[in-house]
């Protein structure tokens, strides 16, 4: 199967510029490379720039493209303008913003403090919003038109997720985000969508969801239909198409990549796959008999 393999045509971003929030590692570093290998430009931005500057060197070697390394903790808003604003006078306009930076853990809720909340708060929808607002207003003032905000969330965005409430709550809030300003804002040549995306092994969540002392108990892979865990092209090639002019026409959209895995988690009887087939053979007499 080709899933692992890269999918659109070579100059699909061809003259775009890219801003990518967490781009220095995990998801947001294997999207950036794809938007590079398709001709965008690509300014990423995190916290911490050694990691970024690592990160633009070896995607810039690998793929001739051209990808810029800024600083910025998008929980702030004078950083955030002041890194739009640099992303412009190195690359120029930008065309596509994607809010992929995030923080995480796993925790009792009642073991939170209240400033624990906030962190995660305050990056993923704060963080969001920030950008959001920063990037959206300058496409308004300046009148470009043609660009897009591509949202990353996670499938418990609209079921809910014990463990991990304040993420759910601020992808909740980001995916309401997307919709809501994908009809407000759409009358300014904006589009807005999200991904949700099941496991993708990254250094960055395995870390902090699935800790070597659970790894074992709870291996991912048993929950998805599909039997695997995502690759980080299939989620590229995926972004890459949502964000480019072939999407165009795709607005307010979620779409999940998760093999099957939250709905396997929804359907009442999907548990049924354990039974035997002896199991069965007993089970449909035993049913049939009930006339
Ligand atoms: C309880 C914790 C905690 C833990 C931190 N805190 N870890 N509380 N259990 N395990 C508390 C701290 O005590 C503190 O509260 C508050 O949280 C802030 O912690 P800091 O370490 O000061 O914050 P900061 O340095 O800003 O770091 C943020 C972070 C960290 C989120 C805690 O993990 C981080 O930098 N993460 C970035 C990368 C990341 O998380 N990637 C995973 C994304 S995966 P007090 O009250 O003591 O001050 C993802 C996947 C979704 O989103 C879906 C998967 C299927
Ligand atoms: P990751 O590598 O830890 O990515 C998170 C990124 O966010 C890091 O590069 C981090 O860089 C940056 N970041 C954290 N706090 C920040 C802040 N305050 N300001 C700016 N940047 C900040 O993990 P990942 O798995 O690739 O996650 C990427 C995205 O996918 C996230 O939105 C996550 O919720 C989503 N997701 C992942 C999975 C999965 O299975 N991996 C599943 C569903 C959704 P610095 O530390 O340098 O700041």
């Amino acid at each position: 199967m080709k899933y692992a393999e890269q999918m659109l045509r070579d100059d699909a971003l061809l003259g775009k510029v890219i801003v990518v929030t967490g781009g220095g590692s995990g998801l947001g570093m294997s999207m950036t490379r794809y938007f590079l290998q398709l001709g965008a430009k690509v300014a990423i931005t995190s916290r911490k720039l050694e990691k970024l500057e690592d990160t633009a060197k070896a995607l810039e070697e690998e793929t001739g493209g051209q990808c810029f390394p800024v600083a910025c903790d998008v929980r702030n808003i004078e950083e955030v303008e002041s890194m739009h604003q640099q992303v412009i006078n190195t690359l120029g306009p930008v065309d596509i913003l994607v809010n992929n930076a995030a923080g995480n853990f796993i925790a009792p809720t009642e073991r939170l403090s209240s400033n624990a909340f906030d962190t995660i708060l305050d990056i993923v929808l704060k963080g969001t919003k920030n950008c959001t607002l920063t990037f959206g207003k300058h496409w308004i003032k300046t009148k470009q038109t043609n660009t897009n905000v591509l949202n990353i969330v996670t499938t418990y965005a609209f079921t809910g997720s014990g463990y991990v409430v304040p993420s759910a709550c601020a992808k909740a809030g980001v995916l309401a985000m997307t919709r809501s300003l994908a009809v407000e804002w759409a009358k300014y040549g904006m589009r807005f969508n999200a991904v949700a995306p099941g496991p993708f092994p990254t250094k960055g969540a395995w870390d902090r969801l699935l800790p070597a002392p659970i790894k074992k108990k709870f291996d991912p892979k048993k929950r998805i239909p599909i039997g695997r865990v995502g690759e980080h092209q299939e989620l590229a090639n995926l972004v890459a198409y949502m964000v480019s002019d072939f999407g165009s026409y795709l607005n307010g959209e979620v779409i999940t990549l998760d093999g099957g895995e939250w709905l396997k988690g929804a359907g009442q009887f999907n548990n049924l796959e354990k039974v035997s087939k002896t199991m069965w053979d007993m089970l449909e007499l035993a049913i049939r008999r009930k006339k």
